[in-house]
């Protein structure tokens, strides 16, 4: 047997000879054959006795890999590293976390599949198979079937291979050596050496042309105008700073500092400047919703959403509560109370006012007085005491 026989290649005109070849070969109980045609030729498979392909594991470990990274990372980023209230919600809200583990389930199993096939079962690049440039491949490429027994099968014998073959009636039968190993002019001293020089004198003139040539005349265009980048020096003030700090006591348009601390607020300086009209109220009743109800519930009742994530707050109708006058209101949502967080950097001025007018309502609606049990008589708009 020559040792660098590589199989034996036979060609065939139609795909109904193929199959009846390809079942032959199999079931002769050769392993290592494989069939070409110009492109998928029904049942051929089947015939080949081919078991499934090993793919879908590839597919099912990447991605299953790819759910699993996604949940751990927003688990530790969530509820570990940074944990944050966003809306309301747990720190790990699996449905919330669902697109993202979905998205990358997706990506890694793709990625995985795609690669694994090309690389692993196709062993892409594998430039020097003895296959390349035969008469053969030729041939199956265009309009003819082929089938290649190789000499690596464990049953191969070349008489009886050729047997086989013959019975199938092919039209021809070629024998396929492995080439002679190739030399890659590419990696010759000299080529190499040429390509170093070129790699050298490119990043030369680039180098040269970025840093020294834009610099010179006349090439200095903007470059060279009297300004001031942010954070650098200068040699215009005696400190040596570029940017100068504002002067002492400067107010920025809109951003009146808040001078009071801890848990006392001078009330008679914090007076409600804003009515509770219907306009006030419902921005209240909008930033009520949106910032407090999440700890003190939509009712002030201190029915946290956060329950055993975030320390449940007092009810709002308490009669400590209700004897806050606004002031204290307004001085806790500015300043925060103990664990309650200051909110003085979402809500604006006017719209912690509106919450105070809102919270008022929402206590003034449990605790009505008698006074309150009054008709309005819709015609007029007054009161119609009964
Ligand atoms: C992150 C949860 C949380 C949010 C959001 C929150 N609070 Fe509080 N709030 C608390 C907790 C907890 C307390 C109790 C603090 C303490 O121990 O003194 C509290 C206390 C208060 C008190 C004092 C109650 C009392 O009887 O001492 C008021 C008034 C109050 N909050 C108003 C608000 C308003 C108005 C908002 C919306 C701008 C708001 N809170 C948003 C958690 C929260």
């Amino acid at each position: 047997m020559n040792k660098n026989l590589y199989g034996f290649a036979a060609l065939f005109k139609t795909p109904d000879e193929i199959i009846e070849a390809a079942k032959k070969t199999a079931e002769a109980g050769y392993q290592k054959y494989d069939i070409h045609s110009p492109y998928p030729v029904h049942g051929i498979d089947r015939a080949m006795k081919l078991k499934a392909s090993k793919l879908g594991f590839i597919t099912l470990v990447f991605g299953l890999t790819g759910s699993a990274i996604a949940l751990l990372l927003m688990y530790w980023t969530m509820s570990v590293d940074y944990p944050m209230i966003i809306g309301g919600k747990p720190f790990f809200a699996l449905p919330a976390f669902v697109p993202i583990t979905f998205e990358l389930t997706v990506l890694l199993a793709t990625l995985a599949t795609v690669i694994g096939m090309i690389t692993f079962f196709f062993r892409f690049p594998e430039n020097d198979h003895p296959l390349h440039d035969t008469e053969y491949m030729k041939k199956v490429s265009c309009d003819h079937y082929g089938l290649v027994i190789e000499a690596k099968d464990k049953l191969f014998n070349e008489t009886k291979v050729r047997e086989l073959l013959n019975s199938l009636r092919p039209l021809s039968i070629e024998e396929i050596y492995y080439p002679e190993k190739e030399t890659y002019p590419v990696l010759e001293t000299k080529f190499v050496t040429f390509l170093i020089l070129i790699a050298l004198l490119t990043s030369g003139v680039t180098y040269f042309a970025l840093n020294k040539l834009l610099y010179m005349q006349p090439f200095t265009w903007m470059m060279d105008q009297p300004k001031l980048n942010p954070q650098k020096q200068s040699t215009l003030f005696a400190d040596g700073y570029g940017m100068r700090a504002p002067v002492k006591g400067t107010v920025a348009r809109g951003f009146l500092p808040y001078p009071f601390t801890g848990q006392n607020a001078p009330t008679d300086v914090l007076l409600n400047p804003y009515l509770p009209t219907k306009e006030n109220l419902q921005l209240g009743e909008q930033k009520y919703l949106t910032f407090c109800s999440p700890c003190h519930g939509n009712f002030g009742d201190g029915d946290s959403r956060l329950r055993g994530q975030f320390p449940n707050p007092p009810s709002l109708h308490s009669t400590r509560a209700r004897e806050f006058s606004d002031g204290m209101i307004y001085h806790i949502i500015t300043n925060g109370q103990n664990v309650m967080p200051s909110y003085a950097s979402q809500i604006t001025r006017e719209e912690r006012w509106a919450i105070v007018n809102y919270i008022r309502v929402l206590q003034r609606a449990k605790n009505a007085k008698s006074s309150d049990l009054q008709v309005v008589n819709k015609e007029t708009g007054t009161n119609a005491s009964n």
